[in-house]
């Protein structure tokens, strides 16, 4: 349990709060980059601000302050130019810095005036990765922005997931230290809504033992399930939470990186990147676009979808409120790696406050050419190859290039079968 202050502490991303300053050490993922390529200009929130986000006809993005400082109009409106923004009420331009570059109808009248050079709004770095736009809101110089592997494999597959969030960041994070929600969310509870069946599916066993280590980017969670060993991979290479919002999920096939950005305290963009790698030896199919689309968090009956895996998720976060209540909850012997994390958080946001570099901070070209992070090798293959697996709501993208490339691994299956299980968030 924690103080109402300390919930705030570590929840809360306004600008001076302890993590709104330790948030604005990274870069956050805020649009898929096919989204900017349909319309150029796109209305983002970010850590409480509001920015607009857009591509000039030069191909620079830029995310400016959402309003056009002279008369307030919405700049999601706007109009991309050769080489900035340009505001579509009275002309006034911008670029990506937050520059005012031109004021039409002054330098018509004052040609010597200097007015626009005094008009700047803030404008925050914009970099393209892996299909992805992200942004940095905190102070020069800004680390790099981390190349973690699944963002730069070459030879694979891509689908993003985006959904909104009515609820804080830190609720979906906290998620992700706790293993057992994956034996009762995702197995018992599935097998609830879907088969009306109140046991835990065939072959999968509940889950004996937990544990969690720090390593240099973040958490690496274990456990052991009936069935398996310390020996095996859950327990030996078990599962990375990298610091300070993201979670990887998967093997060598296929991956998942899940950003949960904060758009404001009591709001989440929520990022799924999927990555399906082409065996070796063989070739991934040309994907020319990385799709993106928008997952849908409730069914007609205006409930939260239940019966698919990161809906599930979904719903227990937003469930336990805006801003959960940490200050009335009771933690047990599952919790141990949120309370580990909670720490984390604390020590980094003092870091910060300290002046200085939190973890996965990347200010070394050559070590950011991609971040090789602990994998599961065998997992997948094990659980046999039996199709696209549609784990978040909507229409997925891309299946058949999904399909092919997860057929190159064909004849690669090891011999242990794990059918029972579904997933290891
Ligand atoms: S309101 Fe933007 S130029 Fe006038
Ligand atoms: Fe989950």
């Amino acid at each position: 349990m924690l103080s109402v202050k300390d919930n705030e502490a570590i929840a809360r991303v306004g600008k001076g709060t302890p993590v709104g300053e330790l948030m604005r050490r990274y870069w956050h993922p805020i649009s898929a980059t096919a989204e900017l390529d349909e319309r150029p200009t796109k209305k983002v929130r970010l850590l409480g601000e509001d920015l607009v986000l857009y591509k000039d006809r030069s191909g620079t993005y830029g995310l400016l302050d959402a309003l056009c400082p002279h008369r307030r109009v919405d700049l999601s409106y706007g109009i991309p130019e050769e080489n900035g923004l340009r505001c579509m009420y009275h002309g006034w331009m911008f670029d990506e810095t937050g520059q005012c570059i031109e004021q039409p109808f002054e330098e018509t009248v004052h040609p010597d005036g200097r007015f626009k050079e005094k008009v700047k709004i803030a404008g925050y770095p914009v970099q393209e990765l892996g299909g992805l736009l992200f942004a940095y809101m905190g102070p020069q110089p800004a680390p790099l922005l981390p190349r973690w592997e699944q963002l730069t494999w070459g030879n694979a597959v891509r689908e993003i997931c985006i959904s909104e969030l009515p609820c804080n960041w830190l609720q979906c994070q906290e998620n992700s230290l706790d293993p057992l929600h994956n034996e009762w969310l995702h197995a018992y509870y599935t097998n609830v809504v879907r088969n009306g069946k109140h046991e835990l599916p065939q072959q999968r066993g509940i889950t004996l033992k937990i544990a969690f280590d720090q390593f240099e980017h973040g958490i690496i969670k274990r456990r052991v399930e009936e069935g398996y060993t310390e020996e095996d991979d859950d327990w030996k290479e078990g599962h990375p939470v990298l610091f300070p919002h993201i979670l990887l999920v998967g093997d060598e096939v296929k991956s998942t990186l899940q950003f949960r950005v904060p758009i404001d305290d009591y709001t989440t963009y929520h990022v799924s990147y999927y990555v399906w790698g082409a065996a070796p030896g063989a070739v991934a199919p040309a994907q020319p676009v990385i799709p993106y689309r928008y997952v849908p968090l409730k069914d007609e009956s205006g409930r939260y979808i239940v019966d698919i895996l990161f809906n599930q998720d979904y719903m227990a976060w937003v469930t336990q409120g805006p801003l959960a209540r940490r200050d009335l909850e009771k933690l047990g012997e599952s919790d141990k790696g949120i309370i580990m994390y909670r720490k984390l958080l604390k020590e980094q946001a003092e870091i910060v406050a300290d002046g200085g570099d939190p973890m996965n901070t990347f200010r070394d070209p050559e070590k950011n050419q991609s971040i090789a992070l602990p994998l599961e090798h065998v997992k997948f293959l094990n659980r046999g190859r039996t199709g696209y697996n549609l784990v978040e709501a909507g229409d997925p993208l891309d299946v058949d290039l999904i399909e092919q490339t997860m057929a190159t691994w064909d004849g690669q299956r090891s011999e242990r079968a794990t059918a029972g299980a579904v997933s290891s968030t």
